[in-house]
């Protein structure tokens, strides 16, 4: 019999929030004695370096990353460190050039266990399009959310529904398919989703990577309030997925 492959892939978009919480699911899923595999670009892969604790075992690989001038992103940018709020998107997006060079990490990472593909990958909010390349080789994927299901849940439904734009005289809303979560005000609402309106390139991603969460196998919250019970049980009837809330997910001391 071959042995098990007990690699878990990890891959994240690097913004702050997203690396921090990522690396607190990284370093708890290790000490459970799995191989962890964190994937990202180059100049990712050299900053998140500095972050690892010394004992830990965590593995960084790398994949090639062209921003091209479609994608209309200042060169050589990886993250959102430098990035101006309203270039993030474009960042989002220029990701999915990903696709090829992940689709071969994971055959690479297959071929080395002798055939036996990883256990796990898990992804980001916004790399709906990996459950595709996970299915292909017959990987369970997961999306992790550094935020909690009520928050993301709000996130879905404004996106999905764009209930701001029918806000009634007082520039109040409500999310039509998620009601339980009462009114909100338009003043609320950062300054990208207040200006989405469904045809803008952010709402044109999100309006598709959002339903794309469906394909995942499980989605999995960094949450914690009582007020995140809604937004669970919001994402099992909508996506039909399990959904498992993990928080809170925190970096040991001193990382
Ligand atoms: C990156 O760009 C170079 C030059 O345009 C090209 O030769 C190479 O194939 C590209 N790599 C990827 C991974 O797209
Ligand atoms: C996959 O393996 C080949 C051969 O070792 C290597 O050249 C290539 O860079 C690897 N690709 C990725 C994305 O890891």
């Amino acid at each position: 019999m071959t042995e098990r492959n007990e690699n878990i892939v990890i891959f994240p978009f690097m913004a702050q929030g997203h690396i921090i919480a990522f690396l607190g699911l990284a370093l708890q899923i290790e000490q459970r004695g799995y191989n962890i595999i964190f994937v990202n670009t180059p100049i990712n892969i050299k900053k998140l370096q500095q972050s690892l604790p010394p004992t830990s075992s965590i593995r960084l690989l790398e994949i090639p990353f062209n921003n091209s001038e479609d994608d209309d992103l200042p060169p050589g940018v990886e993250n959102t460190d430098v990035l101006p709020p309203n270039l993030i998107v474009n960042l989002i997006k220029a990701y999915v050039s990903l696709k090829p060079s992940f689709r071969q990490l994971i055959s690479n990472l297959t071929t080395d266990c002798g055939g036996n593909p990883p256990l796990c990958i898990v992804a980001d909010i916004f790399f709906g399009w990996l459950a595709e390349i996970a299915h292909e080789f017959g990987v369970f994927h997961s999306i992790f959310s550094c935020s909690g299901a009520f928050g993301l849940a709000c996130y879905y439904s404004l996106w999905m529904n764009l209930p701001h734009l029918n806000s009634n005289s007082a520039a109040e809303f409500s999310f039509p398919d998620f009601p339980e979560s009462g009114r909100f005000h338009t003043t609320q609402l950062a300054a990208n989703m207040l200006v989405a309106d469904g045809n803008n390139p952010p709402s044109v991603f999100h309006r598709k990577n959002l339903p794309a969460w469906s394909n995942s196998d499980e989605l999995l919250f960094n949450s914690v309030e009582e007020l995140d019970m809604i937004g669970l049980a919001y994402f099992r009837s909508k996506l039909g997925r399990l959904v498992c809330p993990l928080g809170p997910i925190l970096l040991p001391p001193g990382k």
